[in-house]
């Protein structure tokens, strides 16, 4: 039978059983096996039991989580779809929650909705409300005290709905050659806090700060991570997820690419695929990724229109974007994260 045909006969009997049209839904959900939306706690479980980790790829537009679903799907990966408020201000949030229900209707991966970088409790209680499975309340901008509170305000209006949420101790801000160790040191995160933290707020997972930086500009000189710092957290936090931001490689090539039709990002450098491979065999649950896939994204644009100034439909250049953005996922999940066949 066609789905459109169960689809009719659902429809029947939902008028004569006086169904309810949420109860109808579901129903159809079910009939057509769609995966709902899941939070991350399954996914991390495993993640933490057998050394992997999952990819969290920052999401602006339809082509991009097509692009990343597309690569999760093919490899049989758990994925987290993330959204900051800039995104979120960009797409709108309805468009991106439909975009996901789209994604889910076609592939059979667990995927998780997830607010990147909650600025405060409003921004977080929108996206709890508007069905995101999970979300990021970043309090590192504050004192611990002050991030403890508001961590603990999110995780008691997440929980009681059902929402997981990841929060944020230690500073990300580049660490450059020209800052001294102790300031250096002063931005890391602390691993007795981490334990503290965690224990006050009852947060899901913890994001740290052991060297990355967001952006394409992560390290003057020589790529360096505090591994001994993960190691530690690692210790005093066995069962609880750690996340890595600011995780982007800064793909040489794709730089290269950018630059080589018309862009100029030069010195741009990021963390070693050597070295997120080494985070997640020592803990790392969830590895967060946005300027790879921004490059990827354009540095094919660039491309095409370069190659072909005398053709404008943007179907031309996106397609070829959309591809970009599926190898680089493809390629972390794979080769990277070790998530493949995991879902
Ligand atoms: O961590 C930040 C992400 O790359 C999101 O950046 O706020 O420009 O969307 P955005
Ligand atoms: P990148 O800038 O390294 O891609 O980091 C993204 C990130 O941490 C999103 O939260
Ligand atoms: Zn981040």
């Amino acid at each position: 039978m066609s789905k459109n045909e169960k689809k009719r006969l659902l429809t029947e009997s939902r008028i004569r059983n006086k169904m309810t049209l949420e109860n109808f839904t579901n129903e159809i959900k079910k009939e057509e096996k769609v995966m709902p939306l899941v939070t991350t706690k399954k996914m991390f479980e495993k993640s933490m039991k057998e050394h992997f980790a999952i990819g969290a790829f920052n999401v602006n537009n339809m082509e991009i989580i097509q692009g990343i679903v597309d690569a999760a799907a093919e490899e049989n990966s758990p994925v987290i779809l993330q959204a900051s408020s800039s995104a979120i201000k960009y797409a709108r949030i309805g468009y991106l929650k439909k975009m996901v229900e789209a994604a889910l209707e076609e592939h059979d991966i667990p995927i998780a909705l997830h607010l990147d970088h909650g600025p405060d409790f409003e921004t977080c209680k929108m996206c709890i409300d508007h069905g995101f499975s999970s979300v990021m309340i970043d309090g590192s901008k504050y004192d611990f005290e002050e991030n403890v509170a508001l961590t603990k305000k999110v995780v008691d209006y997440a929980h009681a709905r059902g929402v997981v949420v990841e929060a944020e101790l230690g500073k990300l801000a580049g660490i450059e050659d020209d800052v001294n160790v102790e300031a250096a040191d002063a931005m890391y995160t602390d691993p007795d806090q981490a334990k503290e933290f965690v224990e006050r707020t009852g947060c899901d997972s913890l994001a740290i700060a052991i060297g990355t930086s967001h952006g394409a500009y992560k390290f003057k000189g020589e790529a360096k991570l505090r591994f001994d710092i993960l190691q530690k957290v690692k210790e005093k936090l066995p069962n609880t997820p750690i996340v890595l931001h600011g995780a982007s490689t800064v793909i040489p090539e794709l730089v290269e690419m950018c630059n080589k039709y018309g862009g100029n990002i030069p010195g741009a450098k990021g963390v070693p695929d050597e070295m997120l491979h080494e985070a997640s065999k020592l803990g790392v649950s969830k590895i967060n990724v946005d300027t790879d896939l921004r490059l990827a994204m354009t540095a094919e644009i660039r491309k095409a229109l370069t190659e072909e100034p005398s053709k404008f439909d943007p179907r031309g250049y996106l397609t070829p974007a959309r591809e970009a953005v599926k190898r680089t996922v493809q390629h972390k999940i794979r080769d990277v994260f070790g998530s493949s066949n995991q879902a």
